[in-house]
């Protein structure tokens, strides 16, 4: 689709890029400094959960369920977290594990663990001469630095409305045995923000693939839900099973975004047999988890209703800042063929592609502007984004009033650039 500046004559093109300049020049001389780079909450958000922290004090009972959380032992964690960590996987409690703070942590736990042992019955991967990983893309980037460190080839695979582009994944899986896994965010993914369909699922389950291939799956967003129609997503782990493939899942999450990020708590879940033998290499570094943080964190959330209750307190948070973005855009780029963006129910981001050849011009431009995003291609394996059109919108942690004057300096760099780049096509 052609933007209305390739669309205008050049001298209409050229009055537009002289106002969209003073405009430019306008801004910067205001001084801002506003922050849209990282998927956090605001602190107001954040603070929901302070009166988790009067659960436990000196004269708190310190026992789950007959384990005692003061001392070592239970090392898979307590009782009352692995039941809520199976809630949250769609596992039975004994195929969890509830570990430190942080799910990322477990997914290089993990991945490292393969790379040096291999899945069981199977070469290590750093052994074997060529290890690809598919991304589906735009993605998280710490995902892709994670296969990136340990030398693994991160293939990108491009997503769609109903997730990763499944021919694409099934041909690759199908022909080509040194791919070994893949990422997947399945619930309002990181950044597009859509769930995938119940017929991908079923596809990533299903499909032909490498004996060792193995799918992190990643649920950071499973309860994240900001409107009345929430997503729905299939089980994956049942389909798996059911396809004598339940080995090729490995399911975490985490309370980050829910509690505390950085002080929440991480779930991990497999097949029965996969959970044991992850425990098994953990254990040689951890004598046990800090089970009193899972057990004020339980006493405070003790089931998946509890915490849908909180997250309808995350929501009122999120909604009017998610709300302001879809306004803004609608208002500044609506019909102008500059830009499309999506429309998430839920999760922490909103995906913006504009022309080609534009987001890491209309990132610099922003920053000029003191608008700090998410650098441009950061979406993408490598920050290499093959057309350099996607920008993460990180809505949440700034003021609705701040975030208000940042999409507006967006909106903006988008104009110039997009008109910069059609009067480019034409000198
Ligand atoms: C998809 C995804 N996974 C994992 C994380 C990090 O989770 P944790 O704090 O549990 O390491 C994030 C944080 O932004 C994320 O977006």
């Amino acid at each position: 689709m052609q933007t209305m500046y390739e669309q205008m004559d050049t001298a209409a093109l050229d009055a537009a890029l002289a106002d969209l300049t003073r405009q430019v020049d306008e801004v910067k001389a205001k001084g801002l400094k506003l922050d849209m780079a990282r998927g956090k909450p605001s602190p107001a958000q954040v603070d929901i959960s302070r009166p988790m922290l009067d659960l436990l004090s000196s004269g708190a009972d310190l026992t789950d369920e007959g384990v005692d959380c003061s001392n070592y032992g239970c090392f898979e964690g307590i009782p009352s977290a692995r039941r809520l960590a199976g809630e949250f996987l769609g596992l039975p409690a004994d195929q969890t594990i509830v570990l430190g703070s942080s799910s990322l942590n477990i997914m290089q736990s993990v991945l490292i663990h393969y790379w040096e042992k291999g899945v069981p019955g199977y070469t290590p991967w750093s052994k074997l001469d060529r290890v690809k990983w598919l991304c589906p893309a735009p993605g998280y980037d710490r995902h892709f630095g994670i296969t990136q460190d340990l030398g693994i080839e991160n293939v990108p695979v491009r997503m769609t409305e109903t997730g990763p582009d499944m021919d694409e994944v099934e041909r690759l899986c199908a022909a080509d045995d040194s791919i070994k896994g893949m990422f997947c965010v399945p619930k309002y993914s990181n950044p597009t923000g859509i769930t995938y369909s119940d017929e991908t699922v079923r596809r990533l389950a299903t499909m032909k693939a490498a004996p060792d291939f193995r799918i992190v799956w990643d649920n950071a967003y499973a309860v994240h839900d900001f409107t009345d129609t929430p997503d729905v997503l299939a089980n994956v782990f049942d389909l798996a099973r059911e396809a004598g493939n339940e080995d090729r899942i490995l399911g975490v999450a985490s309370t980050s975004k829910i509690t505390f990020p950085g002080a929440g708590i991480a779930f991990f879940g497999s097949s029965a047999a996969n959970v044991g033998e992850v425990a098994n290499t953990l254990k040689v570094g951890l004598i046990s988890a800090n089970k009193l943080n899972q057990l004020m964190h339980t006493r405070f959330l003790p089931d998946l209703d509890a915490v849908r209750a909180h997250m309808r307190k995350h929501a009122e948070f999120l909604r009017p800042r998610f709300a302001c973005v879809e306004e803004k855009l609608e208002e500044g780029l609506a019909g102008t063929g500059c830009g499309t963006w999506s429309h998430p129910h839920g999760g922490y981001f909103v995906s913006f592609d504009g022309p080609e050849g534009s987001a890491k011009r209309v990132g610099a431009l922003c920053a000029e502007m003191g608008v700090k995003l998410t650098p441009a291609g950061a979406t993408w394996p490598g920050g290499n984004d093959p057309h350099d059109t996607n920008i993460r919108i990180a809505p949440t942690y700034p003021s609705v009033e701040e975030l208000s004057e940042a999409l507006d300096v967006l909106v903006l760099a988008v104009k110039l650039v997009s008109a910069q780049l059609a009067r480019e096509a034409r000198a």
